[in-house]
């Protein structure tokens, strides 16, 4: 590029956005800053992306109508979820428009078994596993216990996942087209979010750590730096790496693994956006996710991914026993808690478990920022007008 290339009608670009859930929503606020303008497509009108960009196209991730107009009106096209039709995203593709990820890269990551073979093809390590389209018992059996049971799609946030002990648990299987995987027994869950450039180049994060609930496949606390052996941080930092430059992905990527009991890193799968275990670094980090994600995909230079402060981050979930409009006790007082921020996403209706906002806490010492998120754990919750 010249000199004279470096120069930008505004908006910079006007951005596509597949989805219009909070993803979107922070992706919009990082587009707005660096002068570009999004329209989100989501099912529902006014959805918490919609309300920021000011410019909504009301229909399906699978009515090609709506794709179209949505891809024909924006210089550039993206997604914050993974249920899209990819077919007609291809062929928009090949008309000649830009998306990224490319639209074959989200066919291939949107369905678990066929992830798992593109990942095992390019030679990355990963759990053991066979498909299981028509879940059977004696399969499971011969598979043998303990296993985890994935459904192919649609599942999100642990719900398409089922981990199974014995033959008494197929009771509790997902009666659809799945996988079984080995039962990994991991010290640790971590992430590390990449970011790759239309030209190659790579930037990646450091490595947080997942503490989950308990049986419920759900994130409890992320801390960030997760809180691993040097060698271990650098060794996850290049085996996602690898794995991003093996699917040649474009835009940011949320590569989430295990640290077994042996020491060893098994890839458990990728996000191909944004990811929630990178929302920290809104606080913590040089370039937030969501930023970097714009720059790889409107083809500026990536920015850098350093970590500012130690950091936890805890997701605020709708509050069993109420649903409606949401009703949030505590913010005061997780507030006048120094170095928390809350960030709430603007749905309408609150529903138990629902994702309805999240807090980065940091802290020079990351035991410090733990405490506190689990302070603020204690302080915050999201209610609803509608008590059940
Ligand atoms: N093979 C495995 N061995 C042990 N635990 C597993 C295995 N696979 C999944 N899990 C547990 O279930 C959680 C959810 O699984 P996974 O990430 O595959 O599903 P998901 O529904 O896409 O989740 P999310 O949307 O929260 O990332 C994992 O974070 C992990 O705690
Ligand atoms: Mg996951």
């Amino acid at each position: 590029m010249t000199a004279a290339d470096d120069r930008y009608p505004y908006p910079v670009a006007q951005i596509g956005i597949i989805g219009g859930g909070q993803l979107g929503r922070m992706l919009v606020a990082a587009a707005k800053r660096i002068g570009c303008t999004c329209t989100v497509l989501d099912p529902y009108p006014d959805s918490p992306a919609g309300q920021l960009s000011g410019s909504q196209i009301v229909g399906t991730y699978h009515d090609p109508d709506a794709l179209g107009r949505l891809v024909r009106a924006c210089d550039v096209t993206t997604f914050d979820i993974e249920d899209i039709d990819t077919d007609c995203l291809g062929e928009l593709l090949q008309a000649g428009h830009r998306i990224f990820p490319c639209p074959g890269l989200l066919a291939d990551i949107q369905d678990k078994l066929t992830q798992k073979h593109v990942l095992v093809e390019a030679d990355i390590p990963t759990a053991d596993f066979e498909a299981a389209l028509e879940p059977d018992p004696a399969q499971f059996a011969r598979f043998g216990f303990p296993l985890v049971q994935k459904a192919c799609r649609g599942g999100y946030d642990g719900r398409g996942v089922q981990i199974m002990r014995s033959d008494a648990d197929f009771e509790h299987h997902l009666p659809v087209p799945s996988l079984v995987e080995r039962f990994v027994p991991a010290q640790k869950e971590l992430a590390v979010m990449v970011a790759r450039g239309q030209d190659g180049a790579i930037r990646v994060y450091p490595p947080v750590e997942m503490c989950m609930r308990p049986d419920e496949n759900i994130l409890d606390i992320l801390l960030a730096p997760a809180r691993v052996d040097p060698a271990i941080a650098d060794a996850a930092r290049g085996l996602a790496v690898r794995t991003v430059e093996a699917l040649m992905g474009v835009g940011i990527f949320g590569v989430e693994m295990f640290l077994t009991d042996a020491g060893e890193l098994l890839v458990n799968e990728v996000a191909p956006r944004t990811h929630n275990s990178g929302h920290y670094t809104i606080e913590a980090c040089v370039t937030d996710q969501f930023e970097q994600h714009l720059r790889a995909i409107t083809g500026l230079p990536l920015g850098e991914t350093d970590l500012l402060r130690p950091a936890a981050m805890l997701n605020l979930l709708g509050e069993p026993g109420f649903k409606g409009r949401p009703v949030i006790r505590g913010l005061r007082a997780a507030l006048a808690i120094p170095g928390v921020s809350v960030h709430l996403y603007g749905k309408a209706q609150t529903r138990a478990h629902r994702k309805m906002g999240h807090v980065t806490v940091l802290d020079a010492d990351i035991e410090q920022a733990r405490a506190k998120a689990e302070q603020v754990r204690g302080l915050i919750r999201i209610e609803g007008e509608e008590r059940l």
